[in-house]
């Protein structure tokens, strides 16, 4: 079996972020994925001190609830990150998650190398309350897109869902062809 990390990087564990991959893991069942969603809201992750103890010693220095998520980082086949948007941008609770991922990054004598894991797929969906968000927030994508690749992730279903609720996320277009997408990539 395949497994799929879910990020779900809303502090709501019922919220848009959330409905929108339970969405997803539906799809990628269906392609032969276990799915595992991790709510960041439920957990104690710091944010990064930036003090480059990782480079060093290969593991960050805080040992927290970010701790178990890098083994299963690398343990995935595909990374799903469904995050929404505040004030223009991801919201921090994701953005402190993506900034210990610096620990599975080494710099030694120059040469960069990245410690994350299988070769994956990835899935970055956005969510936000503006009803013209999928057009107003592509850099966010773009920028979620980038630490993708910075990690070696080039295979990438991605999708913008304006005026996002819980309740009617389900319904909507933008959902529907972030999954077609998603199933197209599949079948390659
Ligand atoms: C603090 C805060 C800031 C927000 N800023 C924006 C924003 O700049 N643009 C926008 O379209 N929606 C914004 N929203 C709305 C959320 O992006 C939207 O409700 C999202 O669907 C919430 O996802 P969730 O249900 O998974 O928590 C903001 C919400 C909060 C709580």
């Amino acid at each position: 079996m395949k497994k799929m990390l879910m990020i779900n990087g809303s502090p709501r564990s019922s919220g848009s972020s959330a409905e929108i991959l339970r969405a997803v893991a539906e799809s990628a069942s269906g392609k032969g994925f276990v799915c595992e969603m991790i709510n960041l809201g439920e957990l104690r992750i710091s944010h990064c001190k930036g003090c480059r103890y990782c480079k060093a010693h290969g593991k960050c220095v805080i040992d927290d609830d970010m701790s178990p998520l890098y083994g299963k980082i690398q343990d995935a086949d595909a990374i799903a990150f469904s995050v929404p948007v505040y004030f223009g941008a991801e919201n921090g609770l994701f953005k402190n998650f993506l900034d210990r991922l610096y620990a599975l990054i080494d710099n030694k004598d120059g040469t960069r190398t990245v410690r994350f894991g299988k070769e994956k797929k990835g899935i970055v969906a956005v969510n936000c309350g503006a009803p013209d968000g999928n057009m107003t927030y592509h850099g966010i994508m773009a920028h979620l897109f980038n630490v993708l690749k910075s990690f070696g992730v080039t295979d990438i279903s991605s999708g913008i869902v304006p005026k996002a609720s819980p309740e009617t996320v389900r319904g909507s277009q933008f959902l529907k062809d972030l999954i077609e997408a998603f199933e197209f990539q599949m079948s390659l």
